[in-house]
């Protein structure tokens, strides 16, 4: 394998700088040449392709977002699209393709090593955690964080002013920074696109944890929930309790800022594993971590099936909401 190519694809997440630097130093040290693509899948269609050395990825080790760029690209879903970025490889003389994202990455990456001889190995990168075949996904322990940091500060007014906040996390589809922000941020429930949202339950709970002492009430909701988001949620929610109560919406501050050491460490193992991987042999699959081991699922696999919710988890935010 001479030289290889490295995108970062899908919505951004904290440490993918942090992957990308990986795979670089990785292949150097292989003496494998890299190509940086810009935009993600859209840029192998449109040929935005940037040589990538040892220099070109430092001091990025520590900052959010992506150096690369990215995409949502609706042209790679179509043959034609495909064909394009295709030319693109062959033209670059590319051996081998590391694409860093979430599972519309690597739908893409299936239909693209179906149709290519080009080995394609993924690096799982999303906020969301929603990726099968691996613990966790790069940039979810800094959304964890952000998220759970903005809880601290709400709490301070909610306890000073004895309110009900219902505050919305990131989470499309499904429900993991909303689990582990309301456990880590103590909230009094969690409501999640997996679980189907029982208002007057939920107003039944606030009713009886008042009687016996709440005070500050957090109600933790990802933006997915089938109820309709925070905002449609309080509404309703008032309509029965008649209780004032305040929004927060924390939207897309989660994606940004530095990302935590567990992300960085995550991502250079991963992106340095991608680059092993395709040396290896590994084609059509993603590197993840799976029990502190490295492990290389086929991308058919991991999409076949939906990531499991610790459900323990999701009945303690119950417990513990006392
Ligand atoms: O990256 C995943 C994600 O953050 C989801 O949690 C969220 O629903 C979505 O992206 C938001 O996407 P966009 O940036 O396109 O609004």
């Amino acid at each position: 394998m001479r030289r290889i190519a490295v995108l970062t694809s899908g919505g951004d997440a904290p440490g993918m700088n942090a992957a990308i630097r990986a795979v670089v130093r990785t292949a150097t040290h292989h003496e494998i040449e890299v190509l940086g693509i810009r935009r993600g899948y859209l840029g192998l269609v449109r040929d935005a392709v940037e040589p990538l050395d040892s220099r070109s990825v430092s001091e990025i080790i520590h900052r959010g977002g992506t150096i690369l760029g990215t995409a949502r690209c609706e042209e790679f879903r179509t043959p034609e699209g495909r064909a394009m970025a295709q030319e693109t490889l062959r033209r670059h003389g590319v051996d081998g393709l590391v694409a860093v994202g979430g599972d519309g990455t690597f739908r893409g990456g299936l239909l693209a090593g179906q149709e290519w001889s080009l080995p394609i190995v993924g690096v799982p990168g999303t906020i969301d955690n929603d990726v099968a075949g691996t613990d966790f996904t790069i940039g979810f322990d800094t959304a964890v964080n952000t998220a759970l940091e903005a809880i601290d500060r709400i709490r301070d007014t909610a306890e000073s002013l004895e309110r009900l906040f219902f505050v919305e996390v990131m989470g499309r589809t499904r429900g993991f920074i909303a689990l582990e922000v309301a456990l880590a941020g103590g909230a009094k429930a969690v409501l999640l696109p997996e679980e189907h949202t029982d208002v007057p339950r939920l107003c039944a709970r606030i009713r009886s944890g008042l009687a016996r002492g709440w005070r500050a009430i957090i109600v933790v909701t990802a933006e997915g929930d089938d109820a309709g988001g925070a905002m449609r949620i309080a509404a309703a929610t008032y309509r029965e309790l008649a209780m004032e109560y305040r929004v927060a919406i924390l939207g897309h501050v989660q994606r940004g800022g530095n990302p935590s050491a567990r992300d960085r460490i995550l991502a250079s193992l991963l992106g340095a594993g991608a680059v092993e991987g395709l040396l290896a042999g590994q084609r059509g699959c993603m590197v993840g971590q799976v029990h502190d081991c490295l492990v290389y699922t086929p991308f058919a696999e991991l999409l076949a099936q939906p990531k499991p919710l610790d459900t323990h988890a999701l009945r303690l935010v119950d417990v513990l909401a006392g």
